[in-house]
């Protein structure tokens, strides 16, 4: 299955190279192969000479967005400007789009999701929430016999991580912060990680997979981990808690809570045992009962193994034949 990309950095770059080491396995699990046909990006000299033979590279999105030849489009430009007018003209070309951008869907999910049904077409976005955590499958299909009545998760890589060094090394705010940033965990704008609204980005996703509301930002109450001291971080250490920037929903009467804030967890709880960059979601389903589900939260190779694992989905999706209905029967068919 061919596909462009649009955006080409961190996440891109790591898409590349994971696709790359990993070609064998990938396809082997899948009715046809990946293929990178083309790259759209601002920023060209940023992927020349780390594209796979015969992948085309430009610096008009264009290229991607007007080539028929491309079924498939990965949107990772961030942002919600040229990000949702090229999602949108991707989808009014009958094109898939698989996106790893929270802020794009928390704001305009609702018509992008309209488009997409109009189009015939598919929007896949596990790498937009928690990104190894599969919790965008969960919920749709693993959880789907259950009524959810509240999930409460760390969502946020980049605040986990600068609590937890603030913890665990006495490092400050900012020095944290920066390490954040150096290590790609951050936001091109690391406002929206330590002050809660990539959370609630997040949550507002999962709420709409969750509750059945619609995807947007209305009535959450957002507060982030900007201004916390290490004495604050140390002074519920003293009283047997750990600080977390923890994203809630639960049905409340006939309405719901949503909130992002920062919150006192017990050290014997196991979401206090969540550190650095992971996340953790926990959710209460009626009939499932309360389950917990952990993995790295940021950082380019957890995100880009969410992206291909979508870009599979896609390939399935779109060429699914009885052979793959059994797991592993494609690698011994
Ligand atoms: N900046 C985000 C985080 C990246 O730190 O969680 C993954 O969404």
């Amino acid at each position: 299955m061919d596909f462009g990309m649009l955006g080409f950095g961190t996440v891109g770059g790591a898409t590349v190279d994971v696709l790359r080491e990993n070609a064998a396995e990938i396809a082997a699990r899948l009715p046809s192969g990946l293929r990178l046909a083309a790259v759209a990006t601002r920023t060209p000299a940023r992927a020349a000479g780390r594209l796979p033979e015969g992948c085309r590279l430009s610096d008009d999105l264009a290229d991607v967005l007007d080539d028929r030849a491309i079924p498939v489009v990965v949107e990772l430009i961030g942002g919600t400007g040229a990000a949702r007018a090229a999602v949108l003209r991707a989808l009014d070309a009958g094109k898939h789009v698989v996106t790893a951008n929270k802020a794009l869907l928390a704001l305009h999910g609702e018509e992008i999701f309209a488009r997409a049904r109009a189009a015939g077409a598919i929007v896949a976005y596990e790498a937009a929430v928690a990104v190894a955590i599969p919790i965008i499958k969960l919920l749709r299909e693993a959880q789907a016999a259950s009524r959810i009545d509240a999930l409460a998760g760390i969502v946020n890589g980049t605040a986990n991580f600068v609590l937890t060094r603030m913890r665990e090394d006495g490092v400050d705010y900012a020095e944290a912060l920066a390490d954040a940033q150096r290590r790609g965990f951050a936001e091109a704008d690391p406002g929206f990680d330590v002050d809660g609204h990539d959370a609630a980005h997040k949550l507002a996703i999962l709420a709409a997979l969750a509750f059945g509301v619609p995807m947007g930002l209305e009535g959450l109450r957002v507060r982030g981990i900007r201004g916390l001291s290490i004495r604050d971080v140390r002074f519920a250490e003293a009283l047997g808690h750990r600080i977390k920037l923890l994203a809630i929903a639960r049905r409340r009467g006939d309405g719901l809570e949503l909130r992002v804030e920062p919150a006192l967890v017990p050290h014997g709880h196991m979401m206090a045992a969540v550190n650095g960059e992971m996340n953790a979601i926990l959710v209460q389903g009626n009939a499932s009962g309360t389950t917990l589900h952990y993995g790295a939260g940021a950082g380019g190779r957890p995100t880009a193994s969410a992206v291909i694992a979508d870009l599979a989905d896609v390939a399935r999706l779109l060429g699914a034949d009885a052979r793959h209905q059994v797991p592993l029967a494609a690698r011994h068919a």
